[in-house]
């Protein structure tokens, strides 16, 4: 058998990953209320080292207390955020050697609601929640107490988020940054249409519209090391008539290779709760494939990828360089293993699993 382009190197600025799976980062809602990661993260975040996947990218990390989607989400902000970070990081490259990213982001309008488990909807102020931002004074749902219009010192305030939390990334000794400007969060805010009304310098024309991202990305590129891969996960379109939509994700992806981005992950929608969508297998790919085809940089492709075939199918046609898993990690956290196995490739595991695997499949573990 070939052997599956799913388990060949790829390289994202000078970090090579072992192969091109992707831990998608996931929210947990597990932080302390100052958003300082808790033993669940070490787990949770250990559990998924052990896997073997390429990279694995640490949930969004709010650059702004106001910027947590909830109390309970983690930041990257405080001194104390950076040093319970370093404790996770510790445990868990003791006993792996995946390369492990962060996303940094800030949720907006989006912000300061319940965990999903709890509801999801928004916090009012009496219930421990806070005043959002955004581009504009528009509500995600009209039930919902507007934002705050930033105004431009507090867009500058955020570029020094994004870099104050970039520079504590290299401190912690992360591999990669992804910068989250997709899901309707701030950055995609100010992206779409339909969410930036604002008539400066940042909204209007899709260039003034973009402004915001591109300044975030050369910034932060700056404080984080140069060999070190700086990434964006955009929404490919908001599936919403008179949105951020595929012809603007290219003209984006366009401009941040121009620029030295090191890779984008293609996900979508998330801005507006009218977004027509159908949901199923490989949803999303089409949006890897139309940039892949505009921009040198590796893409990711995101969405309902659940099987190895499949997977494979979509590194080995070309339509992204590597895919990244969110869903069906957690559900099968040894995801890499299995689909190692019906590939015919190898995989990384720890030392103290190295029996586990069948008679059938000796070879399976790199030694
Ligand atoms: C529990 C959970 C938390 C998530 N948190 C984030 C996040 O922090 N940042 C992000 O960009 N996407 C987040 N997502 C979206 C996933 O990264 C992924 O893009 C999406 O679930 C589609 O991939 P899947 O079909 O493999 O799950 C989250 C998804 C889940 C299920």
């Amino acid at each position: 058998m070939a052997s599956p382009k799913l388990f060949a190197p790829l390289k994202l600025a000078e970090l090579e990953l072992a192969n091109r799976i992707v831990i998608s980062p996931m929210c947990q809602y597990s932080a302390d209320v100052h958003g300082n990661m808790t033993d669940w993260h070490t787990i949770h975040l250990g559990n998924l080292a052990l896997s073997g996947a390429g990279l694995l990218i640490v949930e969004a990390s709010s650059v702004a207390p106001e910027g947590r989607i909830t109390p309970g989400d983690v930041g990257l902000y405080s001194d104390d955020n950076e040093k319970a970070m370093a404790r996770m990081l510790e445990s868990v490259r003791g006993h792996s050697p995946m390369p492990v990213g962060i996303q940094l982001g800030h949720a907006g309008r989006k912000a300061s609601c319940q965990a999903p488990w709890e509801g999801g909807t928004q916090l009012s102020l009496e219930q421990g929640g806070w005043q959002t931002v955004a581009p504009s004074e528009v509500a995600y749902q009209d039930d919902q107490r507007p934002p705050k219009a930033m105004s431009l010192d507090d867009i500058e305030a955020l570029k020094d988020g994004f870099v104050t939390s970039a520079k504590r990334a290299d401190r912690l000794g992360f591999d990669l940054i992804e910068l989250h400007a997709a899901h309707g969060y701030l950055l995609h805010e100010f992206l779409s249409p339909l969410s930036n009304q604002r008539d400066d310098q940042y909204g209007g024309s899709l260039e003034n519209r973009m402004r915001i991202v591109l300044e975030i990305f050369d910034a932060v590129r700056e404080v984080f090391p140069q060999q070190k891969p700086v990434g964006i996960r955009i929404s490919g379109s908001d599936w919403v008539e008179g949105g951020w939509d595929l012809a603007q994700s290219v003209e984006l992806a366009k401009a941040l290779d121009a620029r030295g981005c090191s890779f984008i992950d293609c996900s979508g929608g998330g801005l507006d709760p009218r977004q027509a969508l159908d949901v199923g297998p490989s949803y999303q790919v089409p949006f890897a494939r139309r940039i892949k085809q505009e921009v040198a940089m590796p893409v990711i492709a995101v969405g309902l990828i659940t099987e190895p075939e499949q997977a494979e199918g979509i590194v080995f046609s070309g339509e992204a360089d590597a895919v990244a898993l969110a869903r069906g990690m957690l559900f099968d956290p040894r995801w890499p293993w299995h689909a190692a196995a019906k590939l015919g490739a190898s995989v990384h595991a720890p030392k103290q699993y190295l029996r586990s695997q069948p008679h059938t499949l000796k070879g399976l573990f790199d030694v």
